[in-house]
């Protein structure tokens, strides 16, 4: 019979990546913890909708990546690609948003169908904040300063770089749109197949375009940041003297619009240049007409969300994971000879009981080889036991160094301090 595989673009995570998964998770957590921020956590499907009226109707997204399908009731329903649409629905309906501020996160899987590549799959990760109810340029400041903060501790802060732009207001971005759009026209001729398309249906996208003739016709395009208007302006001037003060260094690029149609005003983007086409390790910006636009009252928003796996990815091409973070136990507990099974996995818990945080894998299988299999392992602590005239006594190895003959009274001591040093 065939053998039923993965579906292309899911991945499992398999225990050997499990404990780089956690280290990433573990780390980020504590920085959320750090600036005040609380879990929520959404559903994985929601009514199709949701992200038509969030993402908006002429996105990449929308146009072609979503996984819609109708369920028995015939509602049409959409794995989420991405959570902030989520985070809004949640919110609103649970009256979290209005006349408040919240600061969120939330993590898990989202899906896009998209093409497969290095850093590109259609079950991805994000850890993604949003924050609500907060206009003023300090709150943008403060979201990118976190994330500044997050790179740092993880060690890869001098391998991203942020670049940032303001989409203005609505109104400033329509007026901008007029501009592009009829200078794009008189050169139609020169303009790549998809920017053609995208001139009609979404033509901000286009400034994205990888084509390099394309990007050669944009540079005598009109420049988004003159057609700012002055509130605009001055939230984007407030954001950049926050971030020098700050010293978190920045680019501007006014060909930044990023792929949601949600945004005003400040977006950006941290890129690496460490992992070929997908270097977008993190994006976000500000999304203050989305609340009432998904139905409530008008509450400003601002957040972001970060690949996990592409971070996972730089983590490892930069080789900053710490040695110590693939090892899953920190003592192997094994006996000696045959007839001590019993007694070593009741070692093991009352070592559980004394030595606060000592993870121990007890060896439950055959004993051949047993002293070079368990320091095989690779466990900072390797511990043999062994019936002798004096009773159960214990081998222990820190490195290369044995130490012979633990009594078993005083083995939980000895463990404790080997471990604690
Ligand atoms: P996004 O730019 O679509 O924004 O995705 C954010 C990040 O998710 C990307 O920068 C990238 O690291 C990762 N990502 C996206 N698609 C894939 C994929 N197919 N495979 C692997 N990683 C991927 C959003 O999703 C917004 N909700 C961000 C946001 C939150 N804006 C405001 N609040």
């Amino acid at each position: 019979m065939a053998r039923i595989k993965a579906i292309r673009g899911m991945n499992d995570i398999l225990p050997e990546s499990t404990p780089v998964w956690q280290y990433l998770e573990t780390t980020v957590k504590s920085v959320l913890a750090a600036y005040g921020y609380s879990e929520i956590r959404m559903p994985i499907v929601e009514q199709t909708d949701l992200f038509k009226r969030s993402i908006g109707e002429v996105t990449d997204i929308v146009e072609k990546e979503m996984y819609t399908f109708e369920d028995r009731n015939k509602e049409s329903l959409t794995l989420r690609p991405e959570g902030t649409a989520s985070c809004v629905r949640a919110g609103e309906e649970h009256g979290l948003l209005f006349n408040q501020t919240q600061r969120l996160w939330y993590t898990g899987p989202m899906f896009r169908y998209e093409k497969p590549q290095k850093g590109r799959y259609r079950q991805f990760h994000q850890i993604g904040i949003e924050t609500f109810g907060m206009a003023t340029a300090d709150i943008d400041a403060e979201v990118i300063m976190l994330s500044a903060r997050l790179w740092k501790r993880l060690g890869i802060l001098d391998a991203v770089t942020l670049q940032l732009n303001s989409l203005g207001s609505n109104e400033a971005r329509a007026k901008y749109r007029a501009a592009l759009v009829e200078y794009l026209e008189a050169r139609k001729e020169q303009l790549d197949e998809d920017s053609l398309r995208r001139l009609e249906s979404n033509p901000l996208r286009i400034l994205d375009s990888k084509d390099a003739n394309t990007q050669s016709v944009l540079d005598g395009a009109p420049e988004l940041s003159d057609y700012l208007d002055e509130e605009s302006r001055t939230h984007f001037a407030e954001l950049c003297t926050m971030l020098d003060a700050a010293g978190v260094n920045y680019e501007i690029n006014p060909r930044l619009v990023r792929g949601l149609d949600y945004y005003c005003k400040t977006v950006f983007e941290w890129v690496t240049d460490k992992l070929g086409a997908q270097g977008t390790v993190c994006a976000g910006g500000r999304y203050d007409g989305l609340v009432k636009q998904l139905g409530g009252r008008p509450t400003p928003g601002v957040g972001f969300a970060m690949g996990v796996e592409r971070l996972i990815l730089l983590l490892e091409t930069l080789d900053v994971i710490p040695a110590d973070v693939r090892q899953p136990f920190d003592l192997y507990l094994a006996a000696e000879h045959k007839g001590l099974q019993g007694q070593v996995i009741t070692l093991a818990e009352q070592l559980r009981d004394a030595v606060p945080g000592l993870r121990v894998r007890v060896h439950c299988a055959g004993l051949k080889n047993i002293g070079a299999k368990a320091r095989q392992t690779g466990a900072p602590l390797v511990a043999l036991v062994k019936q002798t005239d004096e009773g159960l006594t214990t081998t222990l190895w820190q490195g290369e160094e044995p130490r012979f003959d633990i009594a078993q009274a005083d083995l939980a001591e000895v463990v404790k301090s080997a471990f604690n040093a």
